[in-house]
């Protein structure tokens, strides 16, 4: 049974693809210093496996600390790296704590790496590295645009380092680009957990159907798509998580074309955000209060994926629709309300 270790599976992602990794063989360990995430996820993760995962409370930017936690797991097969901080809009505020957090934890994450030989290594990124694309679907070979963000520039710069990496001492990698992960798990014993006031479009929508947010507002519905919304790639989490799977048995198996090898991790189809709620609306019978408001500053007007490469490659299938996606975010927002006291006890900073 290969060890995989998870950095940031306490996390939304992180999570759901350590249940995937369990669920297909895999023993997992996990890094994850729980400063925006709870370790009530790691009570889901054992109600959904059975299977009580290792997480070491350890800060990725303390070399030492980590290279403990390789020391402690000599056979650590391969790595998936999620760890990093993500609010876009936070990121413009305190750019340099986005590129010490990303970058530093990244690096010692690939100094270990190397120290151990480890030669599967799957990094985090994201559709944000495309900027505004000029041509929709984006493919993997579509150009890539300075970032709109410190955030995006973490992703672009975090892929350098890694594409440096791979080539200079020969170790395989490979680059996710997410586009808008969204939903929870199923069973409703994971999902997203924002901390403080949610930025993100589905768990804005969910925060205010069930009465956390007074009114959300759709940025901007002059754009050039055709409800004048923008568009975007929403892909279920639980695909998302799948896909990690499938990336680090691939690496595994010694299958990959290249050194460093770009997917791209959407369903290509694109959704405009009125879109979106007419789905969360009609699945889950709430009415949505929101109102039209200014477009928000360095927002993408429309992208969605050629997710083809992924597809064929990785012999990877999407298995959730838009109405499941908007489904199991608003049982998941259920199930949050009704445990709140206890999720707000094992991590203040959500209160
Ligand atoms: C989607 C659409 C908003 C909130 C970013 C990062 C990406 C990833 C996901 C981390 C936009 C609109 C949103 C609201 C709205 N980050 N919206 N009202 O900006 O596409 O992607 O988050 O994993 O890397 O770039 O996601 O959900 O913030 O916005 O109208 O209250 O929803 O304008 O058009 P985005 P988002």
């Amino acid at each position: 049974m290969s060890k995989i270790l998870v950095t940031g599976g306490c996390g939304f992602i992180g999570s759901h693809t350590v249940v995937d990794l369990i669920e297909n063989g895999f023993d997992v360990v996990s890094i994850d210093d729980n400063s925006r995430s709870t370790t009530y996820l790691l009570d889901g993760i054992e109600k959904i496996t059975g299977k009580k995962l290792k997480n070491y409370k350890v800060d990725l930017k303390n070399f030492d600390e980590t290279l403990a936690v390789f020391q402690e797991n000599p056979d650590i097969a391969g790595v998936i790296h999620f760890a990093a901080y993500k609010a876009v809009g936070e990121s413009v505020e305190v750019p340099l704590d986005y590129f010490e957090n990303n970058l530093f934890g990244l690096i010692n994450l690939l100094k270990c790496t190397k120290e151990f030989k480890i030669d599967n290594f799957v990094f985090s990124s994201s559709c944000t590295v495309y900027g505004n694309p000029d041509v929709i679907p984006v493919t993997e070979k579509s150009p890539t645009k300075k970032a709109e963000s410190p955030y995006g520039a973490t992703k672009q710069m975090g892929e350098q380092i890694i594409e440096e990496y791979s080539r200079a001492y020969g170790y395989n990698s490979i680059l996710l680009r997410y586009f808008n992960p969204v939903g929870a798990h199923p069973t409703t014993f994971i999902g997203e957990l924002p901390l403080g006031k949610p930025q993100n479009l589905v768990p804005v929508i969910t925060q205010t159907a069930i009465g956390k947010l007074p009114q959300m507002t759709v940025f901007g519905s002059d754009y050039d798509t055709r409800d004048g919304s923008c568009m975007r790639d929403f892909i279920h989490v639980c695909d998302i998580a799948h896909a990690h799977t499938l990336a680090v048995q691939y690496l595994l198996d010694k299958k990959n074309a290249s050194k460093c090898e770009v997917f791209n991790l959407g369903t290509g189809n694109g959704v405009t955000v009125l879109e979106a709620i007419n789905s969360f609306e009609k699945v889950s019978g709430q009415k949505l209060n929101y109102k039209v408001g200014p477009r928000r500053a360095g927002d993408v007007v429309a992208i969605y994926a050629n997710n083809a490469h992924a597809v064929d490659t990785l012999k990877w299938e999407i298995k959730y629709g838009l109405d499941e996606m908007m489904d199991t975010a608003w049982k998941w927002e259920l199930k949050v309300k009704q445990d709140e006291a206890l999720m707000k006890k094992q991590n203040p900073a959500l209160n």
